[in-house]
């Protein structure tokens, strides 16, 4: 039996989805000591879960042979209480991954389509093919998404569009006044998922009003994570803001229990604790800048960031990425992202960024002496 004959073509011509390459695999495979690779390829927090979250994680264990609360009750009435937001306007997802995929089953099949912009998120386009949609990208603008670009590109196809900001990988954020002129002039029989994963990096005088946007524009799904600033990305848990009627949509795909109860529990507990979700934002904040700094020093562009990485453009991505992992320091390339020759690295703990730097310098001092200029973009 051919199992890939077997199975739907549209599957067939998703690109699996490539996450970071993990410590233990890395390890194996160049025989390293795991406790000495340094892991930057997924926008994790390097400072972990805060001690409440971790200790609801233990606490947890008690429980496990229950099934979770599929309405997550607790979680929807503390993020009730942290945003202002009426609970039945809040679902929770196994990650805003959930929500990503939920929104194109929803509003997508044969003969319509997904817009997204270039350079964004690869889950975008995998969960629009997952159902047969066309995707239609918007070329970007000195890679920062063009808002005007993606408006012009909506035909009568159209019925989701997918918008991070900041955006992955590029690290860019949208402002308010840009994001309602472009709301406003997107047909409100269009679904706009608005991703951000990465909302909390900003400062908070710079994060755009969206808590309670969908209340005013019932089309738009404003999706969050505790993958991120909440170092919870290992439990899986994120939230849609949504009209009801458009949950009651979402809820009606979603997988049971999606959340499980340590993720719900873990979450409740990271909302109880925003000292330690400031301090990771502003410890993000310092390294990101001397990170940014390390590699102008270096002679190396990248992009300006609101995030928790930084992309970089070395000339050959997959080099500079192979080079560094020898070395145990795992970044992550972005050649299936139509950007051979830049790489992204993450934000780390001030130790981490210094091994990156010290070993993105000797890379690059190789290339040089050897001529390898592909790895050098000045
Ligand atoms: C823009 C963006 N959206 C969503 C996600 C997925 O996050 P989650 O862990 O909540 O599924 C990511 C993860 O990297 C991301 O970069």
């Amino acid at each position: 039996m051919d199992l890939d004959q077997l199975a739907l073509q549209r599957v067939m011509s998703i690109p699996p989805y490539p996450p970071g390459r993990p410590i233990g695999a890395v390890a194996r495979a160049f025989g390293l000591d795991p406790d000495t690779i340094v892991k930057l390829a997924s926008n994790e927090n390097p400072l972990g879960p805060g001690p409440l979250a971790r200790q609801a994680i233990i606490d947890s264990a008690a429980g496990a042979a229950l099934y979770p609360d599929f309405d997550t009750f607790a979680l929807r009435e503390s993020l009730s209480a942290h945003l202002g937001v009426s609970p039945d306007r809040i679902m929770p997802g196994g990650g805003s991954s959930d929500h990503i995929v939920l929104a194109a089953r929803a509003f997508l099949e044969p003969g319509r389509s997904g817009l997204i912009s270039q350079y964004s998120f690869a889950s975008y386009q995998g969960a629009i093919s997952a159902v047969g949609a066309r995707t239609i990208v918007a070329p970007m603008r000195d890679h920062a998404v063009d808002l005007d670009r993606m408006l012009a590109a909506i035909d009568e196809t159209v019925k989701v569009i997918y918008l991070a900001t900041p955006n992955n990988p590029t690290g860019g954020a949208i402002g308010n006044a840009a994001l309602d002129a472009f709301l406003d002039a997107t047909p409100s029989n269009v679904v706009v998922v608005l991703d951000e994963a990465y909302r909390e990096y900003l400062a908070p005088n710079a994060r755009p009003a969206t808590d309670r946007l969908p209340e005013a524009r019932p089309n738009v799904i404003v999706l969050r994570t505790f993958s991120k600033i909440y170092g919870l990305a290992g439990v899986r848990v994120g939230y849609a803001l949504a009209d009801p009627r458009m949950i009651a949509i979402l809820r009606r795909l979603q997988t049971p229990f999606s959340v499980s109860a340590t993720a719900e529990a873990a979450a409740v507990a990271a909302l109880a604790e925003p000292a330690f979700t400031d301090a990771v934002r502003r410890s993000n904040e310092i390294e990101r800048t001397r990170l940014a700094a390390g590699i102008q020093a270096l002679g190396i562009s990248q992009l300006p960031s609101s995030a928790n990485f930084i992309m970089l453009q070395v000339g050959d991505g997959q080099a500079m990425f192979q080079s560094l992992m020898r070395r145990g320091v795992i970044v992550r390339p972005l050649d299936n992202y139509g950007l051979a020759d830049w790489v992204r690295v993450s934000v780390g703990r001030p130790s981490e960024n210094d091994i990156f730097l010290e070993h993105f310098a000797e890379v690059l001092q190789q290339a040089r002496l050897s001529g390898a200029s592909s790895l050098l973009r000045a």
